[in-house]
C-alpha cells in the first residue's frame, strides 16, 4: 500500500534580541538605506548569552511536536540541518533527541547550508515513504550571529539568527511532500565559506588573527548563482509531482535577498504575491530560514487544504533545493488544553533526569570496568609503547586479541558489544508503534 509523508507539526523559535538597520549603521560604514534597498532586510535578530543553536532548535522542536499532539517518545529519526551547530560534534541532533527525551530517535546534523532543511526534510520523507520509519522531527537552526564578521559590512548585514521545525508522519491519505529535487556545485564552495576550524586549516593563534573563523562570501557570484537555480529547482519539482507551474498556490522561497525572490518570480512568469517574504524582519537565517517561514503561512492561514506549496532554497556548497507539497494536513483546531500543557512540562523533566541518570550510570559503570572491578577510581594506565617495552598481553582490551576475546568474555551468547548494536537497529520499529495519531 503506497505510504506518504505528511507534515503533521511545524514550529519557530526567535531569539528576543532585535538588532535594526540603524543600529548596524552605529557600528560599521552602512546605512539603512542601503540595507533595505540591496537586501530588503530592516532588522534581523540575535541569540544573547545562554542562548544558542541547541536552544533555538530545543524551542522550535517542542513547539512543532505540540502542533502535532505527538510525544517525542514517538519519533524515529530526528535530523538538525545547521552550519552552525552547538559543537563540531557531538552533532546537535542528539542534544535536541537527549533534551526531548527521544529515546527511540536516530539522529544527526546536516551540513547543506540554507539548502539544509530541503535536504533534511527530502530525506526524512523518502525514509518516512520506504517504511522504515513512522515520524519524523526535521529542524533548521541557525546562530550566524556568532560566526559572522562583525567588521565586514558586506556580510555582517544580512544574517540573523532563529530555527524552524515539522514533523512529518507516514500516512495512506495522496499528498504531502510530493516531489523533491537537490543539487550541489562544489566547485563553487569558495563563494561561501568559513575557512578556519576544520582540518585544512585547524584553529591556530593565526587562523583567528587572519578572522579566518568568519563568514567569507563572494555576494555577487552567489547572487547569480541563486536566481538561474531558483528558477530551474521550481521547475523541475512541479514537473516531477505532475502538477502546472500555474496550479502551485504559495512558494517559500529562501530568504537570502528580496532581489533574488523578485527575480525568481519573474522568470518564473509567476506573480510577486505567491512569494512569502519575511527576510525583512528576520534577514537570512540559513537553514531556519525556509522551515521559519512556512511557520508563519501556516500560523497566518495562508495555506488551505489541497493548496500546491513549493519550498526552494540555495546556499554555501553551493547547493540548491526544492520541494512540492501537497497540503492535506487537517488544521489544529484548537490550543493545547492546560493538562496536555502539563503532561509535556512533566515529560520534559523527565527527560531531563533520564538524561542526568544516564550519565550518572555511566560515571559509576566507568569505575567498574574488568581494569578495576573494585569500584575504586580508574587507575592510571601505562601509555601504549611503554606496555609494549614491558611486554603487553593479549588480554589487554586495547589490544587487537585482546578486543576480541573482551568481547566474548562479555557477552558470549550474543558475541559481544557488536551483536547488541545489531539487535538495536534490527528492532521492527512500526510492529511495537501503537498508533498514537494516525496521520491526516
Ligand atoms: N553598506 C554599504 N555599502 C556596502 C555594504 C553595506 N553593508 N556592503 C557592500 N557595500 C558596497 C560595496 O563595498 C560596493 O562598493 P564599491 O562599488 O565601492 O566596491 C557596493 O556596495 C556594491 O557591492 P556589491 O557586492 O556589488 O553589492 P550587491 O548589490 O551585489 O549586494 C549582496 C550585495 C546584498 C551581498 C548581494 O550580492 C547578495 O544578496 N548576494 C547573495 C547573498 C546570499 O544570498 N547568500 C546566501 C547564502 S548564505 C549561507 O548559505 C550561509
Amino acid at each position: 500500500m503506497a505510504r506518504y509523508a505528511h507534515i503533521i507539526g511545524w514550529g519557530k523559535a526567535i531569539p528576543r534580541r532585535v538588532m535594526t538597520n540603524d543600529d548596524w549603521a552605529k557600528l560599521v560604514d552602512t546605512s539603512d538605506e542601503w540595507i533595505r534597498s540591496r537586501t530588503g532586510v530592516r532588522e534581523r535578530h540575535f541569540v544573547s548569552d545562554g542562548e544558542s543553536t541547541l536552544t533555538l532548535a530545543l524551542e522550535a522542536a517542542r513547539n512543532a511536536l505540540e502542533v502535532a499532539r505527538l510525544s517525542p517518545a514517538y519519533l524515529d529519526l530526528i535530523i538538525v540541518a545547521t552550519v552552525t551547530p552547538e559543537y563540531h560534534f557531538p552533532a546537535t541532533a542528539c542534544l535536541v533527541q537527549d533534551r526531548l527525551g527521544a529515546n527511540r530517535a536516530a539522529a544527526f546534523d546536516l551540513s547543506a547550508g540554507c539548502s539544509g532543511f530541503i535536504y533534511g526534510l527530502s530525506l526524512a520523507s523518502d525514509a518516512i515513504r520506504a517504511g522504515s520509519y513512522q515520524y519524523a522531527l526535521v529542524i533548521g537552526a541557525e546562530t550566524l550571529s556568532r560566526i559572522m564578521d562583525w567588521q565586514d559590512r558586506t556580510t555582517c548585514v544580512l544574517f540573523g539568527d532563529g530555527a524552524g521545525a515539522v514533523v512529518l508522519a507516514a500516512s495512506q491519505v495522496p499528498g504531502g511532500v510530493m516531489s523533491y529535487m537537490l543539487g550541489a556545485d562544489g566547485s563553487g564552495g569558495d563563494y561561501l565559506i568559513m575557512p578556519g576550524g576544520g582540518s585544512r586549516h585547524p584553529t591556530t593563534r593565526e587562523t583567528v588573527e587572519q578572522r579566518m573563523h568568519y563568514i567569507k562570501m563572494n555576494g555577487r557570484e552567489v547572487f547569480k548563482f541563486a536566481t538561474r537555480t531558483m528558477d530551474r529547482a521550481t521547475r523541475l519539482v512541479c514537473e516531477r509531482a505532475n502538477v502546472p507551474l500555474q496550479d502551485v498556490e504559495l512558494v517559500v522561497p529562501h530568504q537570502a535577498n528580496d532581489r533574488i525572490i523578485q527575480a525568481a518570480a519573474k522568470s518564473l512568469g509567476l506573480s510577486d504575491d505567491i512569494f512569502y517574504v519575511n527576510l525583512d524582519r528576520y534577514g537570512n537565517t540559513s537553514a531556519a530560514s525556509i522551515p521559519i517561514a512556512l511557520c508563519e503561512v501556516l500560523e497566518k492561514g495562508l495555506v488551505r487544504r489541497h493548496d500546491h506549496v513549493v519550498l526552494v532554497g540555495f546556499g554555501a556548497g553551493l547547493t540548491w533545493g526544492a520541494s512540492l507539497i501537497q497540503w492535506e494536513t487537517p488544521f489544529p483546531a484548537t490550543t493545547l488544553k492546560w493538562w496536555q500543557r502539563l503532561y509535556n512540562a512533566i515529560y520534559y523533566r523527565w527527560a531531563q533526569l533520564r538524561s542526568w541518570l544516564a550519565r550518572l550510570r555511566r560515571r559509576v559503570e566507568g569505575w567498574q570496568t574488568p581494569e578495576n572491578g573494585n569500584g575504586s577510581p580508574p587507575r592510571k594506565t601505562l601509555s601504549a609503547p611503554h606496555r609494549e617495552e614491558k611486554g603487553a598481553s593479549s588480554d589487554h582490551p586495547e589490544t587487537r586479541e585482546g578486543r576480541a576475546k573482551h568481547a566474548e568474555e562479555v557477552s558470549p551468547t550474543t558475541g559481544g558489544h557488536t551483536a547488541s548494536s545489531e539487535e538495536t537497529v534490527a528492532q521492527p520499529r512500526d510492529a511495537d508503534h501503537p498508533e498514537h495519531r494516525t496521520g491526516p
